[in-house]
């Protein structure tokens, strides 16, 4: 609690997000917790299914915490989903074998409003959390920006190509606006539990910010984000926000200077040397190793995490991968990782 009550931050990651520069960087991983670890897969077999986890507050503390107690990562992010906020707007969420699926929709017809209640389990989790974990370990709460929550709630699931999602928002903006504003409210009621609760930053994950055109990424990615963070400041000034538009390319700079974030996560493919002169001048910076690498693990590993530090130790710089861990990633890299960060 002290770093948020007290006048300057004391975790690591928080001195970050207010812009202090570490010598070491604080790290954390993108679905630091997940398939890849045994204790996961064996919690998520006795929780039955996905969403059941998530809802059940020792449940998704427990899987919280396991990253951290191997690892000794500087932040652990509430374990949670992105998609439990259609689920809240009355939307039929499961998880099957070849990702989630949502029933589809066309517009605001069948959604009902939004119901915080059921997304109560999330705060209980995150007080859990705040609980058992010690000294300069922050937490982390996150939501979908709403323009990936809305690429699922139209599309129904994962796509190749967000026809649907695209074709909708250009042909008729004024009902897809009326969606992504239904969206934007009901995400910022979902960081406002998990604040309240005791998380110390948040994460906005944009993850198919990059599909759109220009002018599309202005209206849906930027326009939204911004009145999310003033929202957010208003009422919760001193929460750092973090923003992750994986994909944006050229886009990434006009994102940092107009949505207000405090600090920006960059996907795989942005040049280190780019963001450090064009990006960390501004904010902080995270990311990017390749999660590719962390599976390779070994010298192709560690050598990419020497250069990478190199580059971006020199202002604030929080250490993540490009996007999240992938399941079939050996948990010994993760430990090997560890060691060259953990100093
Ligand atoms: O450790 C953490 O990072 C916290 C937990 C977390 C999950 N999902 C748990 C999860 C976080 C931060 C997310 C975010 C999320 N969820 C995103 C944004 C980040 C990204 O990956 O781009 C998105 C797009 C989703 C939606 C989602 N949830 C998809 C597409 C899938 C299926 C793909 C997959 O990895 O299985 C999920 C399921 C999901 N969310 C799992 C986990 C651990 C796997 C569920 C299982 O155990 O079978």
């Amino acid at each position: 609690m002290s770093g948020k009550d007290a006048g300057q931050p004391t975790k690591r990651l928080l001195r970050v997000l207010s812009g202090e520069t570490l010598k070491r960087p604080p790290w954390w991983l993108m679905r630091q917790a997940g398939r890849y670890l045994p204790e996961y897969r064996a919690l998520r077999e006795r929780a039955g299914d996905f969403v059941t986890l998530c809802l059940t507050p020792r449940f998704a503390a427990e899987v919280t915490l396991q990253p951290i107690r191997r690892f000794g990562m500087d932040a652990a992010i509430l374990f949670s989903d992105i998609l439990l906020v259609p689920k809240a707007l009355g939307q039929r969420l499961s998880f099957e074998n070849d990702g989630p699926k949502l029933e589809p929709l066309s517009g605001l017809e069948g959604l009902r409003s939004f119901d915080l209640a059921m997304l109560e389990p999330v705060g209980d989790a995150a007080s859990r959390v705040c609980a058992a974990l010690s000294g300069d370990t922050a937490l982390i709460g996150f939501a979908g920006a709403p323009w990936t929550v809305a690429t699922y709630m139209i599309e129904g699931g994962t796509s190749r190509d967000f026809y649907r999602v695209r074709t909708l928002a250009y042909r008729d903006p004024l009902a897809f606006n009326a969606l992504i504003e239904a969206i934007e409210e009901a995400t910022l009621a979902f960081l406002a539990v998990q604040i309240e609760a005791g998380v110390e930053a948040v994460q906005l994950f944009d993850s198919w910010a990059g599909v759109l055109s220009t002018e599309g990424f202005e209206r849906w990615v930027i326009a939204p984000t911004k009145r999310l963070v003033v929202n957010l400041k208003h009422r919760f000034p001193k929460v750092p926000v973090i923003g992750f538009p994986r994909g944006a390319g050229l886009n990434y700079e006009r994102y940092v200077a107009a949505t207000g974030v405090d600090a920006v996560g960059l996907d795989t493919a942005v040049p280190p040397a780019y963001a450090r002169t064009s990006l960390q001048i501004r904010l902080a910076v995270q990311g990017n190793l390749d999660p590719v690498l962390l599976r390779v693990g070994g010298e192709p590993m560690r050598q990419a995490v020497t250069e990478l530090t190199q580059i971006l130790s020199t202002g604030p710089y929080i250490f993540n991968l490009g996007h999240g861990v992938l399941p079939d990633t050996p948990p010994e890299h993760v430990a090997e990782l560890a060691q060259l960060l953990n100093g």
